[in-house]
């Protein structure tokens, strides 16, 4: 049977730390450092993207590669998608070309959890709508654990357009069930009342549109893109930075311990400033990008099991 991974809510602690520990073991191997055996040798992986990517798309081809199966690329544009072919049928012909596990990122909020329901290989989500982004949250929380060993006691600000961000939905549920304090911190137009129902269940979940009274609080620091693309006609404010950028002069107030993370693509100057996102003491954006590697191979690898 194949093991989906359609979402980070609702996985226990013990699972979550399952597929952190899986990953961390993968960590030299996704550094470049030594081989892995080909545990995917003889397998085939689709990779299906619906939208832009660079990250996610070319660290699960590298995670693929790593293990020994083989890629093959979809891409919407370019595709019969073009022609009015369903995102359903699109899968189930390509499930028809004995994929063992589909990688699917799209727009539509619970499509890969629809696929999952009709083909019959592993489905894998690389990010749905504004819902969640599981191998994201993963690669987050390892980022985190490599760097303080643990999460209990650890205060992680998220910042920015909470609203529209299936990175924060998965680093929320993520973080919360590890034992991590969370911080949603962003303009109330960017953070809604509607979201709080989301995250007011979990109570180590805080929200706030002041991020200068949090800065001194914090251990971690995540800056979310603002998603131009997503923001629905509603504008966002000309003066984002001066309110929710980290800023070089926010920088120097948050604890020297505290570390500063991105999902990527990063809008320089807009929501991180230049010389903070280059700053290699602190800033651990590309290190996320191997670590993604990393938790990669491990999803991959327990998606389909022998
Ligand atoms: N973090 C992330 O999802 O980046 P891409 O959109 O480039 O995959």
């Amino acid at each position: 049977m194949p093991n989906h991974l359609l979402q980070l809510e609702g996985l226990s602690d013990e699972r979550l730390t399952q597929l952190l520990d899986a990953a961390a073991a993968y960590l030299p191997a996704a550094r470049g450092q030594g081989q892995v055996p080909a545990a995917l040798a003889g397998r085939l992986v689709a990779q299906m993207f619906f939208e832009d990517s660079t990250r996610t798309r070319l660290s699960f081809e590298a995670a693929a590669a790593r293990l020994g199966a083989r890629s093959m690329s979809l891409q919407g544009a370019g595709s019969s998608a073009s022609k009015g072919e369903t995102f359903l049928d699109t899968a189930l012909n390509v499930d028809a070309l004995g994929v063992d596990a589909m990688v699917v990122r799209t727009s539509i909020s619970g499509g890969p959890a629809l696929l999952a329901r009709h083909v019959r290989c592993a489905v894998i989500n690389a990010g749905d709508g504004r819902r969640e982004h599981p191998t994201q949250g993963l690669l987050d929380c390892l980022t985190i654990r490599e760097a303080f060993g643990r999460f209990n006691g650890i205060h992680v600000g998220i910042v920015g357009d909470i609203a529209n961000s299936r990175v924060a939905r998965s680093a929320i549920h993520a973080l919360t069930t590890l034992g991590a304090s969370v911080h949603l911190i962003g303009p109330p137009t960017l953070l809604p009342g509607c979201f709080a129902g989301v995250a007011r269940r979990a109570e180590s979940v805080h929200i706030t549109h002041d991020l200068d009274a949090i800065l001194d609080r914090l251990d971690v620091i995540m800056m979310l893109r603002v998603q131009l693309e997503r923001s629905a006609g509603g504008g966002i404010a000309a003066d984002y930075r001066e309110h929710y950028g980290l800023t070089h002069q926010r920088a120097q107030r948050l604890p020297s311990h505290c570390i500063v993370m991105h999902p990527g693509p990063v809008n320089r100057g807009v929501e991180v400033d230049d010389d903070v996102a280059d700053d290699v003491r602190r800033s651990q954006i590309l290190r996320q990008v191997t670590h993604g590697v990393a938790v990669r191979m491990a999803v991959l690898q327990e998606s389909m099991p022998r």
